[in-house]
């Protein structure tokens, strides 16, 4: 909403209104305060700490401080020249009622933990080598924002900045706290729960967003409704994707894609790595390893799968590289402080990087996307952004020098974090513009900020094959998609080391139930294909993908709705049940929609796995074996090596494809069918989404939206109607219900 204040409100201590919604809304002049009451409680206070910061840009000889460090530091050999001087800005936020608070992707865990004795967690995306588990330590990708949530109330904040950034958390009881006195006034009980944040961030401005609720889902709604949301990706893009870093040649290409047929196992996406290019020059083949790349785009295609290859935004110093000899008779580098061109090095040795920052050049790069400039380039290859962050392997932290200049007069300290998204989202125009605008692009990237929801795929980067790893995949991606990011995933089988058979297969079952499900090894790894493992292994993995193939009508309609309402696909516990405390630190399990709660198996050598089921008045049903179980409380199931404990949720229909192909394309003419699990009140219902699965025409109308209830009519009979949800959809497919089963 907007408010402006009045003449008279300025000659007053403070002013207050109310939102359409109810909340009042308090500003205090001096000291500056924001307070805001939901239901007449004082729930969020800004600046009632009074660290508001805002230390202005200075010019040198102006200026009233010669503080050391002011205006220059150095760190290891660099120096930073902080040409405006050292800025800040800063702000303190609590959350009056909260016990838990979640948000912040990083490697940490789901409900984020207070910092007061430790550093604060940390904003800078970089490349960092072997990450931490547990640990505030900045990662690959910033988003500054959380959201508190109680049983009654979800709240959420972001702090919109692209700039270093670090936020301490601080929890408390109010009683205690330095809110006491004003909390006392407006709470009964002054045993309130209190939750302090305070961000501050090494330049920028002052943008902070708060989104009131009430519930989660109505948090995600409204955060979208800011940033953006993912638009339903191509179908193959949600199927499985098979990485490695490197499948070495097309004979390789070619080997892997028949030993998936042999084999029996689906997959859709086959990816290259930066080993085939012509000497990690993006944009070109290696000729004598990938001599005719097209072909070999043809012959996935004609079994219905696609090739991904990456394309990093570091240059390659070569007056011989078209790519670099344009950029750089074009002016299109990012520039050093003295204004030449920023050199560092990165895979392909000395490298100028792209200066995405300038939308000329947003266009120029993406315009290297077309058909007929991308050499070997089809309809069929997609784009995997890495290294994005940017990755400068000779930089400081392995990234590039804060005061290097972008577009615009922009130091890179002012728009670090925002790098890798100005570069996907230029990828993504340039995916657009190959078609015409006619096929649904895909991207991966590994850098991120707030808002590369709208343009491209995440993963959770260089991990290790390491139990600890498999089990950080669940908080985080759980932070990733609470944070508006809902199409992410993590390296099945682990990045760094070999995984032991166990390992691998466990993590195909937790890998198949995340949003983007692709299996990837560093370069030293010992080669993973399924069918390299002893025939239980590779029958477990290949049971693991096909129930990835088994639901992707529920996961294709999931993604569907996400463009529609902001929820995200993979939902923490709380989501769902927000008024169930004891599912608040949950990060073992979750759930993929509303229907299907999931706890892979994640430790070695477990015969049985116990999880939690929520909520009061649900029942759930063990899918495999249709037993139900009343929620809330824990149960116990078997674990054999081959087994992935999935509940669906009473009152639900799930709709699936049960016919085996070898990929997503093949089985769009597939028939569906329905699993309807009823609740107390034996009544079900859900959704199908359906549509050409790689155009934009459902844009125009070309898609179903169809909806299933189950009802009981009396003592003996029950009703199972369907419904056109949307009629603005005109799609017609030739699909019919094989089946259904009725569980319960
Ligand atoms: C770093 C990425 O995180 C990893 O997935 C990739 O294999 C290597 N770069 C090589 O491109």
């Amino acid at each position: 909403m907007n408010h402006e204040l009045t003449d008279a409100d300025k000659d007053k201590d403070s002013a207050s209104f109310v939102t359409p919604t109810g909340e009042k809304i308090v500003l205090t002049f001096k000291p500056f305060r924001i307070d805001v009451f939901i239901k007449k409680e004082l729930t969020v206070s800004i600046n009632s700490k009074n660290l508001l910061k805002f230390e202005h840009f200075r010019e040198k000889g102006a200026a009233d401080t010669d503080e050391e460090g002011f205006w220059e530091e150095s760190f290891k050999s660099f120096q930073d020249s902080k040409p405006y001087g050292s800025s800040s800005v800063g702000v303190d936020i609590s959350f009056l009622g909260y016990k838990f608070i979640y948000g912040i992707p990083n490697a940490d865990t789901f409900a984020l933990r207070s910092t007061t004795n430790s550093e604060p967690y940390r904003f800078y995306n970089l490349d960092v080598f072997e990450y931490e588990l547990n640990n505030p330590m900045a990662l690959y990708g910033s988003i500054p924002y959380v959201i508190a949530h109680n049983q009654h109330q979800t709240l959420s904040l972001l702090w919109l900045n692209s700039a270093e950034t670090w936020a301490d958390i601080h929890s408390s009881t109010a009683d205690k706290g330095m809110l006491a006195s004003i909390v006392d006034k407006f709470r009964p009980s002054s045993e309130v729960p209190q939750i302090d944040v305070h961000f501050i961030s090494e330049t920028g401005v002052i943008d902070l967003f708060l989104f009131l609720g009430p519930k989660p889902k109505d948090v995600f709604r409204q955060y979208a409704s800011l940033t953006g949301v993912t638009p339903l990706p191509p179908q193959f893009a949600i199927a499985y994707h098979q990485c490695r870093w490197n499948y070495k040649d097309e004979a390789d290409v070619a080997g892997v894609h028949a030993g998936f047929d042999e084999h029996d196992i689906p997959f859709d996406v086959i990816w290259l790595d930066i080993e085939y290019t012509d000497g990690k020059k993006y944009f070109t083949w290696d000729s004598t390893k990938f001599p005719t790349p097209k072909e070999m785009q043809n012959q996935l295609a004609a079994n219905g799968r696609k090739l991904v290859t990456i394309i990093d935004p570091h240059i390659k110093k070569d007056s011989g590289y078209h790519i670099y000899k344009e950029a750089q008779d074009l002016g299109y580098f990012v520039k050093k402080s003295n204004g030449d061109d920023y050199e560092g090095h990165c895979w392909p040795g000395a490298s100028s990087y792209l200066d995405y920052m300038n939308p000329t050049v947003r266009d120029w790069w993406a315009s290297q996307y077309a058909l007929d400039k991308f050499a070997g380039s089809t309809e069929n290859l997609w784009i995997w952004n890495d290294m994005n962050e940017p990755s400068v392997f000779s930089g400081p932290e392995t990234t590039m020098e804060k005061d290097a200049k972008h577009y615009g007069g922009w130091e890179h300290r002012e728009v670090h974090n925002i790098y890798g998204l100005m570069m996907h989202m230029s990828t993504h125009q340039g995916l657009l513009q190959r078609s015409n605008k006619r096929l649904r692009p895909f991207i991966l990237t590994r850098s991120f900020f707030a808002g590369t929801q709208r343009t491209a795929a995440v993963w959770t980067g260089d991990n290790a094959a390491e139990w600890s790893h498999l089990k950080s995949t669940v908080p985080m991606l759980l932070k990733m998609s609470t944070s508006g990011i809902p199409f992410v995933g993590a390296d099945v089988g682990g990045f760094f080391k070999n995984p032991d058979e166990q390992l691998l297969v466990r993590w195909y079952q937790a890998g198949a139930f995340q949003p983007f499900f692709r299996a990837h090894a560093h370069i030293d790894t010992r080669r993973r294909e399924p069918w390299l493992f002893s025939e239980q292994t590779k029958d477990a993995i290949k049971k693991a993908i096909k129930a990835r193939y088994r639901f992707l009508p529920y996961w294709y309609t999931l993604f569907y709705e996400h463009e529609k309402t902001g929820l995200p696909i993979m939902r923490p516990v709380w989501a769902e049940f927000p008024e169930d405390e004891n599912s608040f630190d949950e990060e073992r399990e979750w759930l993929v929609g509303n229907a299907l709660l999931v706890r892979p198996v994640m430790d070695p050598d477990v015969t049985q796995t116990s999880l939690y089921l929520p909520g009061l008045s649900e029942v759930w049903y063990e899918w495999d074996s249709h037993k139900s179980r009343p929620g809330p409380g824990a149960v116990y199931i078997d674990t054999p090596i081959d087994k992935i404990p999935v509940y669906q949720r009473g009152g639900t229909i799930i709709p699936v494809r049960e016919r085996p192909r070898r990929a997503s394309k093949l089985m769009r003419n597939d028939p569906i069918t329905l699993y309807i699990a009823t609740n107390y009140k034996d009544f079900a219902n859900g959704t199908l989404y359906m549509d050409d699965g790689e155009t934009f025409e459902y844009k125009n109308g070309d898609y179903l939206y169809w909806g299933f209830t189950f009802k009981k009519i009396n003592e003996y009979d029950f009703s199972i109607s369907s419904k056109n949800l949307d009629t603005n959809g005109k799609f017609d497919p030739d699909v019919w219900i094989e089946k259904i089963v009725i569980r319960g």
